[in-house]
């Protein structure tokens, strides 16, 4: 049985959640519309992922406290003015999604709810690798140059890493 502070704060998950996926889905129609379509499929690949992070808390609330409760979500954005603008974004949604993980783990501890704590950890450590990952792409688009030929390459690059990351599973 979670407290109220507690369950508030995992419902607000599932939004935030739930909006990540809005959001990446959103970025991948810009990048389609721009011809960068490897990109644009890393992008909806992800959008599916937050899909799989918003069942896991889903299930959890309605298994321990329960229930689990979606609530109004902002439009996400749409007009980006480059690609890199569209990676640094995710960079920045991503933190601010780490930052509400650890807002509910430091209550989970704060409260002794070890099942929410635990439950929490899958969530930590994905959140470092969706960091990492994001910084990565960031990173080699500087490098390579995100203009003319370079958003060709880039593209590529980023097919790439997403055939790396779902043979990894
Ligand atoms: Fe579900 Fe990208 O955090």
């Amino acid at each position: 049985m979670h407290s109220d502070a507690m369950l508030k704060l995992l419902n607000r998950q599932v939004d935030l959640e739930i909006f990540s996926s809005n959001q990446y889905r959103q970025m991948s129609a810009w990048c389609e519309m721009k011809g960068l379509l490897g990109c644009a499929a890393f992008l909806k690949a992800q959008a599916e992922e937050e899909l799989d992070h918003m069942r896991k808390l889903w299930d959890f609330i309605n298994e321990t406290s329960g229930p689990a409760r979606m609530g109004a979500l902002e439009a996400p954005k749409a007009d980006f003015e480059s690609v890199i603008e569209v990676f640094e974004s995710g960079l920045a949604h991503e933190k601010k999604v780490t930052a509400a993980i650890n807002e509910m783990v430091e209550l989970a501890l704060s409260e002794k709810d070890y099942a929410t704590f635990n439950f929490l950890q899958w969530y930590v450590t994905e959140q470092v690798e969706e960091e990492a990952l994001f910084q990565t792409i960031l990173e080699r688009m500087h490098l390579i140059g995100a203009e003319d030929r370079g958003l060709y390459f880039i593209d590529q690059e980023i097919t790439q890493m997403r055939s790396q990351l779902d043979s990894k599973g």
